[in-house]
């Protein structure tokens, strides 16, 4: 699926979401309909809240499998930023992220710190799981997440990509708590938010479920970064260091 083709599923869930709130924003009132300022009032409402779920450290296969399911259910598109090493024997999970319209990134080939690294080493955590993803997918669009969020001068310089960090994290690696980690995000999630989980635990695997439901109920639509961005009319620069995208 093109690039295209996965902003229009956007604008197309943000057009269902426009035409749910002018009529409950109708319904509200015939008043406030025949103001004069209106019209105007009802474009603000319809601007969609999103949230860009990222998932580190995979794919992992039953876990990633497990989030793959769950997402679909729910039409949900996601953020997975990928470990190299891992790749092989998991092309069937990438593949079926591509094709559902999971966006795909790279956090390095065997999780190491980019800091600090000389350009061989750096070529060979970075360029070298990009080369494995354009043979597996046929292009090398790829945003970079750095590990433990990690970056100075020289990541910035050679990524040659868009860098990713996050604006929530649940710390979900430290007790593996699907009800804290639900409980952290749901307080700490705001429209434009990046957030920040691992798809290699189980107890995160149900708590991003638990909060699709939970935000999907208050309004929230999911996107993937590129999307997020892109319905903000931001453009992502290679080297640039993007955290969120409040509106
Ligand atoms: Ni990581």
């Amino acid at each position: 699926m093109g690039v295209r083709s996965r902003r229009l599923g956007v604008l197309w869930a943000a057009g269902v979401a426009a035409i749910l709130m002018v009529g409950a924003a109708l319904g509200a009132g015939r008043e406030a309909a025949l103001q004069a300022d209106a019209p105007a009032q009802l474009e603000e409402q319809a601007a969609p809240k999103l949230i860009a779920l990222t998932f580190d450290d995979g794919p992992r296969r039953s876990t990633t499998t497990a989030l793959l399911d769950g997402l679909a259910q729910r039409g949900v598109h996601a953020t997975f930023f990928l470990i190299g090493a891992q790749i092989e024997g998991n092309e069937d999970l990438i593949c079926r992220m591509d094709a559902e319209g999971h966006q795909i990134g790279i956090h390095t080939y065997d999780h190491v710190s980019l800091t600090g690294l000389n350009r061989a080493d750096f070529s060979a955590q970075v360029d070298r799981t990009r080369e494995v993803l354009r043979q597996l997918l046929g292009h090398d669009n790829f945003l970079l997440r750095p590990p433990y969020g990690a970056t100075d001068a020289s990541v910035e310089l050679w990524a040659e990509c868009p860098i990713v960090l996050w604006s929530v994290d649940p710390e979900d690696w430290r007790d593996k708590d699907t009800a804290r980690e639900v409980e952290h995000i749901l307080q700490e999630a705001r429209d434009g938010s990046i957030v920040l989980l691992h798809d290699i635990y189980p107890a995160s695997v149900e708590a991003a479920l638990q909060v699709v439901d939970a935000l999907h109920a208050q309004g929230y639509l999911f996107c993937t970064v590129e999307e997020l961005f892109a319905e903000r009319s931001i453009s992502l620069e290679a080297g640039q260091i993007y955290r969120q995208a409040y509106p």
